[in-house]
């Protein structure tokens, strides 16, 4: 029995030892612990042992089971430890370094902008249209009542491509397009890029307009009047003031200008004692955009009665609004794309 006991505490304890795996671990307790383990056996031979016999042996296997169960766990727990410190150790970062930085993206404040004018037209039930930038004469001039020799069709200000072709100068032919092939009533806007031969600090060769108009029966000054001061207080504010001053436009009968109170010096004229105020001139007024309502001639081209229709029209510039809303004084920023200038938006 000694005997066999200590050759049963040899195997064991080396096996144990030499176990890598939780598994094997497993493995060997089954063997030795389990139900029909070795030393389980024995212990169950104990009743058949001679009665003086008992006691001791019975000793001597409780001591190996204990013995047994604590290097198990033991080396159990060796086995864990050592994983664990292997995978601290594959999956080591560094992360003191420094890492890839992603720059966030920012919306151009021109396309804050036009987005802001779009809303509040589609709040309002406007549909967007589009119009092609190269444009023929017909569209950009005629079909508006701009007559052959009006001096907007000058080499200064048009860009001609080739046989009567053109860079739109204005986003008003695509009133006539849509009219063209649509019938009243339309609440239509029309935002796009235009061109003219002109640059300076308030002029750029390209640049953004928002056209829109109105047509049905029994549109009047009012409706335009309701709906610009509207767009105006919401793209400004509330309590910017608005001015309508008659003007000409050749498709436009009658024509306004539309001011807004002065952003800079809040229509006083003047800014901190007594200064006049550079943005304004001192007028108190910034001319915001030019409207009207739609004149009978142009409605003849597309072929609307005028007699049975009536409608409103406008159009404004969206740097010229960008640069009032955010104070820029050249606009020539919007197009050179320097980063320090476009971080500071959206
Ligand atoms: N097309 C004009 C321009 O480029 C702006 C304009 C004025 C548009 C009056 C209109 C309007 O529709 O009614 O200066």
């Amino acid at each position: 029995m000694n005997e066999s006991l200590e050759t049963l505490q040899q195997e064991v304890l080396e096996r144990i030892h030499h176990c890598n795996s939780e598994t094997e671990i497993e493995e060997v307790r089954v063997e030795t612990l389990g139900r029909g383990g070795r030393l389980t056996s024995m212990l169950r031979g104990l009743k058949d042992l001679p009665a003086e016999e008992r006691p001791r042996a019975g000793e001597q296997l409780n001591r190996l089971r204990k013995l047994f169960e604590e290097r198990i766990e033991d080396r159990f727990r060796q086995i864990k430890e050592q994983a664990r410190a292997k995978t601290l150790k594959d999956e080591w970062i560094d992360i003191t370094l420094p890492g890839t930085r992603w720059e966030r993206g920012r919306i151009h404040p021109l396309t804050l902008v036009m987005d802001e004018i779009i809303d509040v037209f589609w709040g309002m039930g406007f549909e967007i249209a589009r119009g092609p930038d190269i444009e023929d004469d017909y569209h950009n001039f005629e079909a508006l009542n701009i007559p052959q020799d009006h001096p907007a069709r000058d080499m200064q200000d048009t860009f001609f491509v080739s046989n009567g072709m053109l860079l739109r100068t204005h986003t008003s032919p695509v009133q006539i397009r849509t009219m063209e092939s649509r019938k009243p009533p339309l609440q239509i806007i029309v935002p796009g890029a235009v061109y003219r031969h002109d640059d300076d600090a308030t002029h750029s060769p390209m640049f953004h307009q928002v056209e829109g108009f109105m047509v049905d029966r029994h549109i009047t000054f009012a409706d335009l009047k309701g709906v610009l001061t509207h767009v105006l207080q919401q793209i400004f504010s509330q309590d910017t003031g608005v001015r309508f001053r008659p003007s000409f436009f050749p498709f436009t009968e009658p024509s306004a200008e539309i001011d807004i109170q002065c952003l800079i010096c809040g229509g006083k004229g003047t800014i901190l004692e007594g200064q006049t105020c550079r943005v304004c001139k001192a007028t108190g007024w910034l001319e915001i955009l030019g409207a009207g309502m739609i004149d009978p001639e142009v409605f003849r081209f597309v072929g609307y009665d005028p007699e049975k229709f009536s409608g409103f029209a406008f159009g404004m510039g969206v740097e010229r609004i960008a640069m009032l809303k955010y104070g820029i004084d050249d606009i020539r920023l919007f197009f050179q794309n320097d980063l320090r200038f476009l971080r500071q938006f959206g």
